[in-house]
């Protein structure tokens, strides 16, 4: 974590589910914010220079043996510190103040009147509404502090010592239910922190830019691309950094949505500019799943011999350039869509679930024999700032704004044996789905709308004939980082003329079914 020009927050986990939120507040403020250990040293933080700290909540509590501690230097650096929640009972904990415990926790909104003028109250009235989750409370203030809000059940919700600019609250100010807790933090970062508005996305680009140039050199980079937002996002980057140093492949592994390779080809290809090597390794990837049902064994199966093939095209490369006699014949460089949440070294505190990171998500895992050094650009930033970027680059809505999609693609769809005629099934399903989502504009609101071909056949009637077909499961979910999901309540018109079309357009299909079922305990993809 290098200092930057930037005006910059730091963000210290202790381990509350919403850590990445309060980042994503502040960068929406048009302020870097980065996270970092609870157990980051005091001399680590004036390192890094930030204008501010917070303290996020967490689950544990301050007496707990186990409970994160801080170290207690970063509160006299003469840094603001702003915490929240379990942030506010530790610092209020060890700066002389006393913590009840309480066994059990409050959740929910309440109403915080403002007592007290303060800079980090600036101009949101006498009270306000707010979201509390808490077990302890505060029940005397540490020394040097008063209280400038209270609420029904506490009578020090929010306080401050405005000396030593240490500030903290009781309720979350990050989340949604606290509508007006954005005025909180804006406060926090410009009337108390001075922070300069200087985290835009045409200065990141700007400065990525230079960055890759720096790193790579006269050099050259490989890409895989796989026509999701954070690899095509990364390709036109590197394009705009390094243009022709930047060779892309792309690998159509047979298990692609209708017309993906056409897409890929045309905006990359053709629009971009980019050097574009397209493997079709379709047919080799459908002969290796011949007979394999075993959902495990299909990803590890499609996930190694993706490596295999993008080695090969590497190699080829390698040989056409030695062939053309070109100068720099080797690709020093892999880049990578690696994102910021991928990168948070996430602390796992009372086993909170969105720590946890889902190794097999990050596709790539190209092995270490392949000697690469790694190109990240996009390490900084969360998925919503990637779409942005992405705009700026100059990609089109239908690159920029796509549902994500699985890497081993519609193969972890079809449960059961992956056969042409099955895949060919669930790709015109899937293409129906996709074209009722977008016609509806429902496909921009929804996190995921996908098609699952069921290894069920049942009875049905066409015309006057008995038919023994398959079923399709429509899978349509609303999720904030896919990490948990809830089913979209979508009208039963769409449904209706989603179901209606895919039954009367596809050879195969009698039934459709809709998946109503949260994550957890399912997940979103059935395999
Ligand atoms: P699950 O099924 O675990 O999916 O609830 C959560 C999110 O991750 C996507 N997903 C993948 N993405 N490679 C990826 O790049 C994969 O192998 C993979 N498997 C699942 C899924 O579509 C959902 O958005």
């Amino acid at each position: 974590m290098k200092p930057t020009a930037h005006s910059r927050i730091l963000i210290l986990d202790f381990g509350s589910q919403y850590t990445q939120v309060i980042a994503r507040r502040v960068r929406e403020c048009q302020v870097y914010s980065e996270i970092g250990r609870h157990d980051i040293t005091a001399a680590e933080v004036e390192a890094m220079a930030p204008k501010g700290v917070i303290l996020s909540g967490g689950p544990a509590s301050v007496y707990e043996k186990s409970a994160p501690q801080i170290d207690l230097q970063i509160f006299s650096l003469g840094i603001p510190v702003l915490g929240i929640c379990y942030g506010m009972q530790l610092m209020a904990r060890h700066l002389g103040g006393e913590v009840e415990f309480s066994a059990r926790r409050e959740y929910g909104a309440g109403i915080l009147h403002i007592d007290e003028e303060t800079p980090l109250f600036h101009a949101v009235g006498e009270q306000m509404d707010i979201w509390s989750s808490h077990g302890d409370k505060l029940t005397a203030l540490p020394t040097g502090f008063r209280a400038i809000a209270h609420t029904e059940n506490s009578p020090f919700a929010v306080i401050e010592d405005a000396e030593r600019r240490l500030y903290a609250l009781q309720f979350h100010p990050e989340v949604s239910h606290t509508p007006r807790g954005k005025e909180i933090i804006q406060n926090f970062l410009f009337r108390i922190c001075h922070c300069a508005m200087d985290w835009t996305m045409g200065s990141f680009i700007d400065e990525a830019c230079a960055r890759i140039r720096q790193q790579v050199g006269d050099e050259k980079v490989v890409l895989g691309l796989s026509g999701g937002v954070d690899s095509s996002v990364t390709a036109a980057l590197l394009h705009r950094a390094i243009g022709d140093q930047l060779t892309c492949i792309f690998v159509n592994n047979g298990f692609l949505r209708e017309n993906e390779p056409e897409i890929v080809q045309r905006v990359f290809g053709e629009n971009f500019r980019i050097k574009l090597k397209y493997v079709d390794a379709s047919e080799r990837f459908l002969k290796l799943l011949e007979g394999v049902t075993d959902p495990e064994q299909k990803r590890k199966a499609i996930g190694l011999e993706f490596v295999r093939v993008f080695e090969q095209a590497t190699e080829d490369l390698l040989a056409k350039d030695r062939a053309d006699k070109r100068p720099h014949a080797g690709y020093r460089f892999l880049a990578q869509g690696t994102l910021y949440p991928d990168v948070i070294e996430s602390v796992a505190i009372g086993g909170n679930p969105a720590s946890l990171i889902k190794t097999h998500h990050n596709v790539g895992g190209l092995p270490e024999k392949m000697h690469f050094e790694l190109v990240e650009p996009l390490r900084q930033l969360f998925k919503d700032e990637v779409r942005q970027a992405g705009l700026q680059l100059g990609l089109p809505n239908e690159i920029v704004l796509r549902q994500p999609f699985p890497g081993p693609g519609l193969a972890v769809r079809i449960l059961g044996e992956v056969t042409p005629e099955r895949l060919r099934i669930l790709r015109e399903a899937d293409a129906i789905v996709v074209s009722e989502m977008q016609a509806s504009d429902w496909y921009y609101r929804v996190w995921q709308s996908f098609a699952v071909l069921l290894p069920v056949h049942s009875v049905g009637v066409m015309g006057d004939q008995r038919t023994y077909e398959n079923t399709i499961a429509l899978r349509i979910v609303e999720s904030q980082d896919g990490m948990t999901a809830d089913w979209v309540r979508l009208p039963y018109e769409i449904l209706a003329r989603i179901s209606s079309r895919i039954v009367n357009e596809v050879k195969g299909v009698n039934r459709v079914c809709y998946d109503i079922s949260t994550k957890p305990p399912s997940t979103i993809e059935w395999e």
